[in-house]
């Protein structure tokens, strides 16, 4: 007969020791790079503690699968983890399971099919154009606040089909990232009674909560109401008698679901791209020879085909560090016995820099991605939008994004590091819901010809 045997006791390396009461919760929040790095030595499953809570970290490629796509009945439920945010935010389709998510999934996804998202690329050039046109020549840029600023004005003109009044940006630009860093420790903190606590970063967490789902109310109850196409018009299909509060619940998902993410990955983009001024200069040249120096367009997405490998790669390298899941039933996973209701654990992150997968993963190295390479990259295990029911319903809009923001910001400008660098990865990393450079700063130089009107001076 088969043996089952219970997981493997999560990792005991440095970075990933667990602490009295706490459990991994600490090393988890600190060090998750490193920690699920090193978890992928202890077999396909291992046991993390966060908490009294257990949970099961699963390593490999072909459990994963199963998880995400073809077993994913058996693991679809999202637990007490959602339960929390679905009281802040409301039932949208991030929150929900079965039924209910795949009616409003099947809703909502008509705003997102490509050719939709297509038709914003001027948009999204111009929004790129416009912050270039406030950076100045020299003076050292921070990126990250740069890119979490572009990416919430594209997001809430992709949601709303208007930018957002610069009050309303600035708002945002300083509620989201209190939104987000609030959202990692209140979704996993093991102990919910924590959460009550008068403390004021915790006042200040849901008061951001409050405050970002009434910007979102008063956007959604400007939009004209039916017939209208958008967002907004598949998320009233989403909630048969389109209560305002209901769409206001999709956009705020939308938005938590797209800035977090989309802005890490540029952030990290522009990290890469300054480390490498050769990769950089490739890049700009085939932006060049396709446009001959006019604005990008829609129509040049598939000859810009270096700038998409380098897209898949920061994808590959920076991808969700975190998602989770919960069995509905008892279930053998692998070798191992799970109860219902296990916590699932699964880092992208991890998966995509598995040396067994990958060769050097931990290159920045967008040539792997070209065909016929001797060591093809395998695509089956490159998830950074994940798979399956759930996979990332915002991915066509978060693609045309990177490609579009890198080729404007390249054609234009030249960047150059300032920041310390360690193995490729700067010393300072945060993580919330996605892991990103602390802060990215780096020099922008307007390059000789300028694609697009932007200001700045020669140092
Ligand atoms: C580079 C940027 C992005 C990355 C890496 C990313 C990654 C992901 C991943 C891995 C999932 C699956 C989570 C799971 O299986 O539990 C997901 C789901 C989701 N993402 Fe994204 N995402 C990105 C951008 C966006 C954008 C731009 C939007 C919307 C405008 C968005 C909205 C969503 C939503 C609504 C879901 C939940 C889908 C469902 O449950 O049916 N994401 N994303």
């Amino acid at each position: 007969m088969e043996q089952h045997k219970t997981a493997v006791p999560g990792p005991a390396s440095p970075h990933a020791r667990p602490w009295p009461l706490l459990g991994h919760l600490v090393p988890l929040l600190r060090r998750p790079l490193a920690f699920m790095q090193d978890a992928r030595g202890m077999g396909e499953v291992a046991e993390i503690r966060v908490g009294t809570t257990r949970a099961y970290l699963v390593n490999s490629p072909e459990l994963i699968k199963r998880i995400l796509v073809t077993d994913a009945d058996q693991f679809a439920d999202l637990g007490n983890l959602f339960e929390r945010p679905r009281k802040w935010i409301g039932p949208s389709v991030v929150l929900v399971t079965g039924e209910q998510h795949q009616r409003q999934r099947r809703a909502l996804q008509p705003a997102f099919r490509r050719t939709v998202v297509e038709e914003q690329v001027e948009t999204i050039r111009q929004a790129v154009v416009a912050a270039g046109a406030t950076w100045e020549a020299g003076r050292p840029l921070a990126v990250r606040d740069e890119m979490y600023g572009l990416i919430i004005r594209m997001t809430y003109r992709y949601l709303f089909g208007a930018d957002p009044a610069p009050k309303v940006l600035a708002e945002l630009v300083r509620l989201l990232p209190v939104v987000e860093k609030g959202m990692a420790f209140h979704v996993i903190n093991p102990l919910p009674v924590l959460s009550g606590l008068p403390l004021p970063s915790f006042r200040r967490f849901f008061q951001a909560v409050d405050r970002v789902n009434q910007v979102m109310s008063d956007a959604v109850s400007l939009m004209p109401q039916p017939p209208g196409a958008g967002f907004v018009s598949a998320a009233r299909d989403a909630h048969p008698g389109g209560q305002a509060e209901l769409v206001r619940a999709e956009a705020t998902a939308m938005l938590l679901g797209a800035v977090p993410n989309t802005s890490a990955m540029l952030t990290w983009a522009l990290h890469e791209l300054a480390a490498a001024p050769g990769l950089q200069q490739e890049l700009r040249d085939e932006v060049r020879t396709v446009t001959g120096g006019r604005a990008v367009t829609a129509g040049d997405l598939h000859a810009l085909g270096g700038t998409t490998r380098f897209v898949q790669e920061i994808l590959r390298l920076y991808a969700p560090w975190l998602i989770t899941r919960r069995t509905t039933a008892p279930v053998v996973l692998g070798t191992v016995r799970l109860p219902a209701g296990a916590l699932i654990l699964i880092s992208l992150h991890a998966l995509h820099r598995d040396p067994k997968m990958f060769e050097n993963p931990d290159v920045c190295d967008p040539a792997r991605w070209l065909p016929g390479t001797a060591q093809p990259v395998p695509r089956e295990t490159f998830l950074p939008f994940g798979a399956g029911k759930r996979r990332c319903i915002g991915e066509p809009l978060a693609l045309v994004e990177l490609i579009i923001t890198v080729a404007t910001v390249l054609a234009d400008w030249e960047v150059r590091p300032l920041a310390a660098r360690d193995g490729g990865i700067p010393r300072r990393l945060a993580t919330t819901a996605v892991v990103h450079p602390a802060d990215v700063p780096i020099i922008p130089v307007p390059c000789e010809y300028q694609s697009a009107p932007s200001q700045g001076k020669e140092p």
